[in-house]
Order: structure tokens, then C-alpha cells, then sequence
């Protein structure tokens, strides 16, 4: 087995080859002077089992394109199966059309990961589980939900919290971690009654005197999570934490949620945390890389991943 990292989140890669005890295989991944990218496998992977460890966050083309290429010179160097572990897998969030004359990205990068020569796919967190679906190759999609369960344990007394999801669109993941901590789920209704008028946020749920835990899978410019948090104070929650598996945190986001009154933002690894995420005082980052390094390891072995979460 191999694994390989490009340059999105070569931390997380590290502690995943530690995990595993396989060094990083030796790889150059330049630019020419236009910007191109030039990838040089400096090793032969003839016949081996590979993994390539590349989330494709900010910047996202770089980042995908990088993978792509990575999987071409793999595919060209006859390795034996190409996996490409995408802890954060971009251009999810366009994943049907909301409107006529609009693409379906989320397909798209799947058809050039597939295409590029990609034998397998291992992510964490799909946006929508369905994406899974637009890959014609198998395709794991680990939860981060054990991860986040065992940190809720270690720091909570989840006698007095209520999970909550901060859009409809959530409400699968939030229900299913509340699930696994026996605790009551309460749901952010968004809702602009005309247009032009602004947003009125109801709560489904009595939040009244409970510790509120928001479980999304991207915090990306903060709001709909700040205004989330502010919407659960003022009906009665008495602390707003927030665990969300991808912190994409662009812009001005980690300086939103730092001055929010969100206790705490958790976040995973799976996209390389900033200076300014780490330095940030309510923001906390969870490795997801045992989680990751353990399904390689079965998919290399040809075990059951999905019993890695029962
Ligand atoms: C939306 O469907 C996602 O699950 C997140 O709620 C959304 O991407 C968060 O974006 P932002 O932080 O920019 O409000």
C-alpha cells in the first residue's frame, strides 16, 4: 500500500501515514511558471494499492485539479487500484438544480474523479448522502458523527442538551446524532414570508433551558450558523456550541463566529485549519485522521468499513 498527499492538507496526510506507519511517498507537486501543475512521483507504484490524500477546499480548483493530475500519473505509472481520499469533497453543494439553466457540479467532479482513472473514492460527510450515487465507482462516505459523538461525551453532560439543525436540509445528520446520544431534536425554521422582507427564523422545538448543540456538515461564511445561535438564545437556549464536520470558514468567517455568542465552534481536520482558525478563541479542531487511517486500512485489507460505526 501507498499513500500519497498533495499540497491541500498535508498535516492531516501526516497523521494519517503516522496512524498507519507507511511513510508519505515521495511526490513533487510544482508549478510551471504559468501556473500549470507538474506532479513527479519520485517512487514506483507499479502494482500497488494507492491512496491519494487530497481535500479539495479552498482553493478549490488548485486543489481538484491537483488531485486530477495526481491521479493521472498514478493511473500512467500502472498502479494496481487509485483511491482518492477526499476528506472535504468540493463543488458538493450544487448537487441538483435548483433552477432551469444551472449546473450540477457536484456530478461533474465526480465524473472528472472517475474519468481522471480513480478506482474508489473514500470522503467524510457527503453534503447529501445521494452524491454518492453520481459515482459509478464504489464509493465510501465515512460519518464523522462517531467522532463527534465521543467529544460531546467527553465534554458534555448530555442529560440537559438538545441537538439542533440549522436548516431543514439538516435534519437527517442532526436526528441521527441525537439518535446516538439519546437526546430531543429541535430544527431552524428559515423563512422569508415575502419577498424583500428578511428573515424570520422559528424554532421547532422548545429550546428553553437546554444546552444547544448545532450539528451541520459545512460552516462556510458563518451565518446561517451565527444567526442560528442568536435565534436559540433569544428563545431561552441557555449555550449555543456548534459541531460541524468541514470548516470551510472563508472570508470573514472565523472573525463572525469569533465575535458570535457561540461557546464553542468544533470543527474536523478534514480541510487544513487556518492560522487564524487556530488562533481563534471558540474555535476547536478534532483530527478525523484515526477515522480515515482505519478505513484505509480495511479498504486495503478488503474489510468491512461500515462496521466502523456500529
Ligand atoms: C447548507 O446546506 C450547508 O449544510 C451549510 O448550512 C451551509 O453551507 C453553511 O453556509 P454558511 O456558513 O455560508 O451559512
Amino acid at each position: 500500500m501507498k499513500i500519497i498527499a498533495g499540497n491541500s492538507n498535508r498535516a492531516l496526510a501526516e497523521e494519517i501515514s503516522k496512524y498507519l506507519d507507511i511513510p508519505l511517498a515521495s511526490c513533487q507537486v510544482r508549478r510551471f511558471a504559468d501556473q500549470e501543475i507538474y506532479i513527479e512521483i519520485q517512487e514506483n507504484v507499479r502494482g500497488e494499492d494507492v491512496f491519494i490524500i487530497q481535500p479539495t477546499s479552498y482553493p478549490a480548483n488548485d486543489h481538484l485539479m491537483e488531485l486530477l493530475i495526481l491521479i493521472d500519473a498514478l493511473r500512467r505509472s500502472s498502479a494496481r487500484r487509485i483511491t482518492a481520499v477526499v476528506p472535504y469533497f468540493g463543488y458538493a453543494r450544487q448537487d441538483r438544480k435548483p433552477g432551469p439553466r444551472t449546473p450540477i457540479s457536484a456530478k461533474l467532479v465526480a465524473n472528472l474523479i472517475t474519468n481522471a482513472g480513480a478506482d474508489r473514492v473514500l470522503t467524510i460527510d457527503l453534503h447529501a448522502g445521494q452524491i454518492q450515487g453520481f459515482f459509478d465507482i464504489p464509493t465510501d462516505n465515512l460519518y464523522g458523527a462517531p467522532v463527534i459523538t465521543r467529544d460531546i461525551k467527553e465534554h458534555y453532560n448530555t442529560e440537559n442538551i438538545m441537538v439542533v439543525s440549522p436548516d431543514v436540509g439538516g435534519v437527517v445528520r442532526a436526528r441521527a446524532l441525537a439518535k446516538r446520544i439519546n437526546a430531543p431534536l429541535a430544527i431552524v425554521d428559515k423563512r422569508r414570508d415575502k419577498p424583500g422582507e428578511s428573515e424570520v427564523m422559528n424554532i421547532i422545538g422548545d429550546v428553553n433551558g437546554y444546552e444547544c448543540l448545532l450539528v451541520d456538515d459545512i460552516v462556510d461564511s458563518g451565518g446561517t450558523l451565527c444567526n442560528a445561535a442568536d435565534a436559540l438564545l433569544k428563545n431561552g437556549a441557555k449555550s449555543v456550541t456548534a459541531y460541524i464536520t468541514h470548516g470551510v470558514l472563508s472570508g470573514g468567517a472565523v472573525a463572525r463566529v469569533s465575535a458570535s455568542k457561540l461557546k464553542e465552534l468544533v470543527i474536523t481536520n478534514s480541510i487544513e485549519p487556518t492560522a487564524a482558525v487556530l488562533a481563534a478563541p471558540n474555535i476547536r479542531t478534532m483530527s478525523v485522521a484515526p477515522l480515515l487511517g482505519e478505513a484505509i486500512n480495511r479498504i486495503a485489507q478488503e474489510r468491512s468499513v461500515s462496521s466502523l460505526f456500529f
